[in-house]
């Protein structure tokens, strides 16, 4: 089942996204600062956290509107438990996400990624879920691994 966010969550989604290597048990306290300020108040501003949940969270899949451009969001965070990658979760979160912004009338999503070999996969899946690679920027991460955005139009504009 794919639901929002509680805040009982919070401890779960920290866990499952080091253990998805998404970040770093060393940079955990940015995903914990992260779960509080969507509770606190980015939820209100529109950033939604969605969980996948079957008995217990699984994935999590997390997005928020860009200020200054027209109906346009970043997927900020998406995240499979270990064990339960390859079964379609990812894809089924990501759908959702979509199917959420474009009943709101929303253009476009995207998503900013690593063209490290460490993403071959998640860069695959973007892709697989019909996602564009749209820009490079050289160096970002850090020097020798770029910035790749992906880019997919959600409505006809
Ligand atoms: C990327 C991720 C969210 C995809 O979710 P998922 O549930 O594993 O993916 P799905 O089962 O829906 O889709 C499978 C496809 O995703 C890709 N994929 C990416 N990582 C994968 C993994 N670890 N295991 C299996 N497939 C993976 C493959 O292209 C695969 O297609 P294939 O089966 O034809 O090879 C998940 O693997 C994950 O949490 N990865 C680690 C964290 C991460 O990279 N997050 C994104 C940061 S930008």
């Amino acid at each position: 089942m794919i639901r929002p966010a509680t805040p009982e969550d919070s401890a779960a989604v920290v866990d499952l996204v080091v253990a998805a290597e998404m970040f770093s048990a060393d940079d955990a306290w940015f995903v914990e600062g992260m779960m509080a300020d969507y509770f606190d108040a980015n939820e209100d501003d529109g950033h939604v956290c969605l969980i996948d949940d079957e008995g217990g969270p699984l994935g999590v899949a997390y997005y928020r509107p860009k200020l200054a451009a027209d109906r346009v969001w970043d997927l900020t965070m998406i995240a499979v438990r270990p064990t339960r990658q390859g079964q379609g979760r990812g894809a089924a979160m990501l759908r959702r996400v979509e199917e959420d912004l474009r009943a709101r009338g929303q253009r476009l999503l995207l998503i900013e990624t690593s063209a490290s070999p460490q993403y071959d996969r998640t860069r695959a899946f973007y892709v697989k879920c019909g996602y564009e690679e749209e820009a490079r920027v050289r160096d970002y991460w850090a020097a020798g691994d770029d910035l790749v955005v992906f880019r997919k139009a959600l409505n006809a504009y």
